[in-house]
Parts: structure tokens; sequence; C-alpha cells
């Protein structure tokens, strides 16, 4: 139900109303700023993945023109700062000291007058390195001859990081030892990069008269970053403000903290003028928070076409600071969530984690901790089950889906799911792609020797952490916030704990504000990124915005709702239960007429109040929400395989998704199709490997491939809506739903199409090369 089209609330595609000045080059990012008397900061970075620092020779560098200081890990170990703690709980060198650990790791930094003097006086710099053997899979890492890689760490004779399990171990067992068979899978979900297109970067100016340091940076969670800051730093929280301006995309890589914001920082202190740094792409490939590097191996029991129960044991490829953005009871994350849209009675969960000579990072990439690797595994296991079992895909996920009178449900790896109906996502995804035609389609062109593939993926997602009792970031409970003021002229502000990136929060927001208070959009200015000027919140990532700041925006419109109706009451000279909202308006019961618009309420807030109520009309709400919301959805793809080059090309993409309520469709259908297009780029061509020593393949973007318009395929969308029961509006998140559901539905059609010949695996990315050795194998290449 969507409000009047001129308040234009829940259910409006609303146009984005920070496009106005984001698509005219009027934004306002980071590399923007320019402060007076502003130095510029470059990092030296490691050539090489493991090495001991025998010494480090800044004096050249130091003395050439222009050159301010030169930064280096002794320097910063001076100011307690060489290490820093991880959101992981770990610590990770600022400026190494002791060794370098992975290839492209900060050795020292220069500040200069200007970028181009810092950058040249980084080839000064002279660093003796003593090369030591590395280490790039948790594999060799966790071979009991391996080097220690973090011999920093007292009590640290190993690679092994953590050992985490999730489940019931024995009735998993149980179930396995009466099964009819077992199915397996083992998969490797590669390293990626969230590759935003704006890389990381701040400007840190620490007034030397006050003290107070205000830092520009690239922050997808202001709050918490300025609370680590007063921890690390030993800053008063007070004297820190950081300011989030326009950011150009986020996609998980910019919770983590970096040694150049670190850097930029103490820069700042000593230096007593403002410090940029701004990170170039080469460096935002090889040391900022990376994604995935999960290697699966996952076993389904089976009883008949039933899955009974399923068992998941996992290396993670850590990198060497366990730095994963994740909250601190779960060491793998939410991977816990593995069992997916399927009742499966049993499963149990294992990880190790391993420390390697690579980039720290385990971001959440667009995914909720580690929600994507776990979805990715069990829809490609279902649809390995289905081959073995020999019912069809789809039949095999309807005969196992969770049955919507199931819910509220709790899995057996313990999450509680709140509301599906994943048969009628499914089954609407394959009415709109004419499966049945399709398949016949599919094997009457196998005949004639071409080779289509049809791929599922019918996912569930958790995301909008909290609940704070379970969810935290480095103890700091998962809740948000939303603070409303409306003026007298019936305008408002809304300033949220969150921080967007370019999901559109400044217009969906305001029609929350719309749709339960009746002020239009565009009267409502939604501000963020500020933590002098906004309320405490844990940020934007793991699509928890809507499930938390815009449950809290919900909440804190209807209790200034709620306010205007004593408002209105005084007014109309009525008591408040016999007046009646329709959206932007009270009136008296049966006379519409005498009714008081919100603008006229909003004057009254300030001038014509009845006795001994507080004047004014705003507040503020903290949201701790009930439970996580669970949006799901079908996939579905269609590609077509070149049996000559391994090429394979994207026919249809249907997607089908449901997030509850949608508040802004046209902004929800633009978050799904740039999810659409990551996955698929990660399905087809996205790869950071390493060589033998470690050197970083993948370090720009003529070897780490994103899809351009050119390689994206088309996308059919298409809903369901099933309201979160939880959540004030009914609203779900969407943000990271498709990057988490599709790459499985893109490598489940390739290997649908080699199915009949055997074919059960084919490892991200399906790049042609592979491709063909797989046909080739199977005696179908040309
Ligand atoms: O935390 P993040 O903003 O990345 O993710 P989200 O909460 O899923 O929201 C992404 C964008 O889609 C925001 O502008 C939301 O307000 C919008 N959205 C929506 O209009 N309706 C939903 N049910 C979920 C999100």
């Amino acid at each position: 139900m969507a409000t009047q089209p001129e308040i234009r609330g829940i259910g409006h595609s609303v146009e984005r109303k920070e496009d106005a000045r984001l698509i005219r080059g009027k934004g306002n990012f980071v590399d923007d700023v320019k402060l007076p008397g502003m130095l510029h900061l470059e990092v030296l970075r490691s050539p090489f993945a493991h090495a001991r620092i025998r010494s480090i020779d800044t004096s050249a560098a130091a003395a050439l023109p222009g050159v301010v200081a030169v930064v280096t890990g002794e320097l910063m170990a001076e100011h307690g700062l060489a290490w820093m703690p991880t959101l992981s709980g770990d610590t990770q060198a600022v400026l190494a000291t002791d060794k370098v650990r992975f290839q492209g790791q900060e050795v020292a930094a220069v500040v200069a007058e200007d970028p181009y003097t810092a950058k040249d006086a980084l080839e000064l710099i002279a660093v003796d390195y003593e090369p030591l053997p590395a280490l790039t899979s948790p594999q060799a890492a966790l071979a009991s001859d391996a080097p220690v890689i973090r011999d920093d760490k007292e009590g640290q004779d190993s690679n092994h990081i953590y050992h985490w399990e999730s489940g019931d171990r024995e009735a998993t067992e149980r179930a396995f030892g009466d099964a009819d068979r077992v199915v397996s899978l083992d998969t490797h979900y590669p390293r990626c990069h969230p590759a935003p297109l704006e890389c990381c970067g701040c400007v840190a100016d620490v007034n030397p008269a006050t003290g107070k340091a205000t830092i520009y940076m690239t922050s997808q969670a202001p709050h918490a970053h300025r609370t680590l800051f007063a921890m690390v730093a030993g800053l008063p929280e007070h004297q820190i403000r950081i300011i989030s301006p326009d950011i150009g995309g986020g996609f998980g890589n910019k919770v983590p903290i970096y040694p150049g914001y670190v850097v930029a920082t103490a820069a700042s202190l000593l230096l007593g003028k403002p410090v940029k740094w701004a990170e170039d792409r080469s460096g935002n490939l090889i040391s900022t928070g990376f994604a995935r590097d999960y290697h699966m191996h996952g076993e389904l029991a089976l009883k008949g076409d039933r899955m009974v129960a399923l068992r998941v044991k996992m290396q993670s490829d850590n990198g060497a600071f366990f730095a994963d953005a994740q909250p601190s009871k779960l060491r793998a994350g939410l991977f816990g969530i593995v069992t997916g849209s399927y009742d499966i009675p049993a499963a149990h969960v294992e990880a190790d984690g391993a420390y390697t000579n690579k980039a720290p990072g385990g971001v959440a990439y667009r995914c909720s901790f580690r929600v994507t690797e776990a979805s990715y595994l069990i829809e490609r296991l279902v649809q390995t089950a289905a081959y073995e079992v020999g019912v069809d895909p789809a039949e095999f996920r309807l005969r196992n889906f969770i049955a919507p009178e199931q819910f509220p449900y709790r899995s057996a790896t313990g999450f509680d799911y709140d509301s599906g109906d994943y048969a009628a996502a499914m089954q609407l995804a394959l009415d709109k792609l004419g499966y049945e035609d399709l398949r016949r389609e599919q094997a009457e062109a196998r005949e004639q020797g071409r080779l289509l593939g049809i791929g599922l993926a019918s996912f569930t997602e958790v995301v909008g952490a909290g609940k704070g009792k379970d969810y935290d970031i480095v103890g700091l409970r998962m809740f948000d916030s939303a603070e409303l003021r409306v003026h007298p002229t019936g305008k408002a502000v809304l300033k949220l704990g969150v921080r967007h990136q370019g999901q559109g929060h400044e217009t969906t927001f305001a029609q929350i504000v719309a749709e339960e208070l009746g002020i239009p959009p565009e009267d409502v200015d939604v501000q963020e990124g500020d933590t002098d000027h906004t309320p405490y919140g844990l940020g934007t990532y793991a699509s928890r915005s809507t499930p938390t700041a815009g449950a809290a925006t919900a909440v804190i419109s209807r209790k200034l709702r709620d306010k205007a109706r004593e408002l209105a009451a005084h007014k109309l000279e009525a008591a408040p239960e016999d007046l009646e909202w329709e959206p932007g308006r009270f009136f008296v019961k049966g006379s519409p007429d005498r009714g008081a618009t919100i603008q006229e309420l909003s004057l009254a807030a300030y001038s014509d109040l009845p006795d001994g109520m507080e004047p004014g009309l705003e507040g503020v709400h903290y949201y701790d929400p009930p439970n996580m919301t669970y949006p799901f959805g079908t996939y579905a793809v269609v590609v077509e395989l070149d049996r000559g080059t391994g090429a394979w090309k994207v026919l249809r993409v249907v997607a089908v998704d449901d997030c509850g309520v949608r508040i802004n469709p046209m902004i929800v259908e633009g978050q799904i199709m740039g999810g659409l297009t990551e996955g698929y780029g990660i399905a087809a061509m996205e790869l950071i490997t390493f060589d033998e020593e470690g050197n970083c393949i993948g370090s720009n973007f003529m070897d780490y491939l994103l899809p351009t318009s050119w390689e994206t395929p088309k996308f059919e969308l298409d809903q369901t809506v099933t309201p979160s029961p939880h959540h004030p509006l009914g609203a779900k998140g969407v943000g990271e739903s498709a990057t988490v559901g599709s790459p499985a539905a893109y490598v489940n059609a390739v290997i649908d199409a080699l199915a009949h010949a055997g074919v059960r695996n084919i490892e991200m990315p399906l790049t042609s090369d592979k491709v063909w050795a797989a046909l080739a194998e199977a005696g179908l290449a040309e």
C-alpha cells in the first residue's frame, strides 16, 4: 500500500535526491577536501611477501626538497602506534618494524608538500630485507614444518588462528550413519576484492591549539571508528570528529581501519598541519580488506530425495593479520547459516583459520560476514545432490525447502529465520523463465551438439546485524539510531548513525518519514557521516541500514506523530482519541473538515502548546533489533558454452527477490542489478591470486577484471513480498542479496551444461581456460 502521490512514502519510486549533486560532479569526496597548509602522505609498501627487515635508511628521502617528514615503524613505536588492534581482536602492524608479512604491507611513509614529491621520495628509502619463504595457502601454512608468520605474538607457535564449530556434531554423525547416500563437494571461494570506485583515504587535521582531531575519512562506520581512534591513540573521544563525506562505494572495504589513516593522523598531530592520504588503485587492491578465500568441504546426507544432514569443514585464509570484519562471538562470521533455504534437521560446521603471507581482510564484501560463502556452498551442493539422486534441481529444491508454515524457523545451527516463502519465489522465477520449455530446448540443443545450461540458486540471507545481545563489532553492540527534528515550518532534518556509500539513504529514509509523518521526502534532509552531528551508530554494511536505522526512523517518526496528536487535540479542541490520522493530517472523527496538517502542528509545537507540554518536535531513538531479517529469493541463469574456446555466454538472468516491504522499488531494483553484476564478476572473471613467492597477481584493473557494461548480462527482475514480522515497516535488507545469491546461479548454469557428462565442479572464476579444460576432460571440447 503506497501513500498518496503527493506524499510519496513507502512504495513510491522517488528519484534519488542525492543524484542531483552526484551526477553533476558536485559531490564532496575525501579527495575533494583541501585545507590550508595541507601536506600529503604516501606509503612505501613491501615488495616481498615475507621478509625480515634488517634496516631502513630514510636519510636520502628526508633530504629531498619538499619532504617534510619520513615516518617509520620505529617512530610510530615511540608513540605506541607501531601496531593497532584489528576488528577480530588481533594486532596488525601500522608500519612494519620486525618483518613484512605480505606483499604491499606498509613499511614507511613520506609526508611532503605535494603528493608527487612524496611519491618520488619513497624511491629514496632504502630498506634492507632478508627474504623468507612465503606461505600462500592455509594448507601450506598449517603444515607442521611451516615457518611461523606471526612470530611477533607471544605463544604463537604455528599459523593456526582459531577453531570454531557450530551445530550438533553427534546428531549430524547419526544422520550420516543412517543415510542412503552421501554427496560431497570440495570447493574454494576465491579471494576477491570489493574494489570500490573510490579508493580509501583521509585528511587528518589535528588543531594544535585545541587538540581537536577532525578526520575526513572514507569510513562506512564513522562512530565506531571514532571510538577505535580514541582507544588506540589515547585521544579523548570528544576531541575526535570523524567526517565521512560522500563515499564512492564501500562494499565492506571501508569498514576496517587502515595504516594510512593512523599514520596520517599521527603525522598531523606531530606536524601541527592537515595531512592527506589518498590511496592509489594498486594500494587498494593489494593491501586493503579483501573478501572470501574459503576452502570448503561440504557433505550432504540424503534419505531418498530428502536432505537429512549437512557436514562442513572449511579452512579460511585470513592473511597475515586476523582482521576479518565480523561479530566477536562468531569466528567464522555468519557461515553458520549454511543450511540455507532448506529444512535440514542436523548440521555441523567446523572452521579453522590460518595466517598466510597475504593481505589481511576478510571483510563483509556486500555480504553479512561470510554468509556469501555459506550460500555458495549449499546452493552448489544442492545441485550436485539433485544430479546424484536423479531429480531435477528445481524439483529437488521444492521437496526440501522450509515450508511457509514452519516460520519462525530455527535452523540446525541456531538461526531464527523470521519469515519466508521459498517455493513461491522459486515458482515465480521458473514461470518467468519458462523452465519446462527451456529444459526441452536444452535437450534438443544437446542433440545438435550445443551446450545450454540452466542454473538456479534459492538463497536465504541473514541481514541487519544486531540484535545487540548477540552481535557486536569490537565489543560495540550492533544497534542503530535516528534523530528527527521537525522545524516550525514543517521541514525536517533526520540524522542517522549509519553512513551510506551510494545506496540512496537520503531518499529512502526521507520516504520513511514521509510515510509515518506525512512530510514529503523533499522536505526531509537526511544527514549521515559526521560524528559531531549524528547520533551514535554502527554504520552501513551487511545490509543493516534499513533493518536497524530504517526501523529507528519509523519508531522516532511515530513518537513525533504521537506528540503531534496531542498538539492537534489542543488545537482542534478535541480529545486525542477522537482524532483520526491520514498521512500528513489529523482530523476529528466524523468531521473530516476539522483537521490540522503536520505542517500546522509543527508550527504549533513551537507556538501554540497545551500547558505543561515541552516545546519542540524532535527526538532520537536507538533501535536494537529483536532479530536479523532474512531476505531470500531465486536466481535463475541460462548460459551457452562455446565448445571450441570454453567461453560461456549468459543468455538470461531471472531474479526474484523478496526483501519484505520495499521502501523505494526503483532503488531496490538498482541494488539488485548491481549485486547481480558483482556476482557475475566473481563467478566469471575476478581473481586475486598469488605466485609461489607471494607476489600478488591482480593488483590492477588490467589483471583484476571487473565486468563492464559490455560483459554485464541483461537482468529480468521480479518480486514476492513476505514482510518481516518484527521490523516496524515489514522491511528486510536487500543491498547484498544479489551478490550473495547469484554466484552460485551462474556457476550452477555452467555446470548444468556439462552435468550429463559427469562434470560436478569448476572453480570460480570460471574463466574460459578452466571451462575448456572441463570440456576436454568430459570429451566435449571441439
Ligand atoms: O545497509 P545498506 O544501505 O547497504 O542496505 P539496505 O538496508 O539493504 O538498503 C539498500 C538501499 O535499498 C537503501 O536505500 C534502502 O533504504 C533501500 N531499501 C528499500 O527501499 N526497501 C527495502 N526493503 C530494503 C532496502
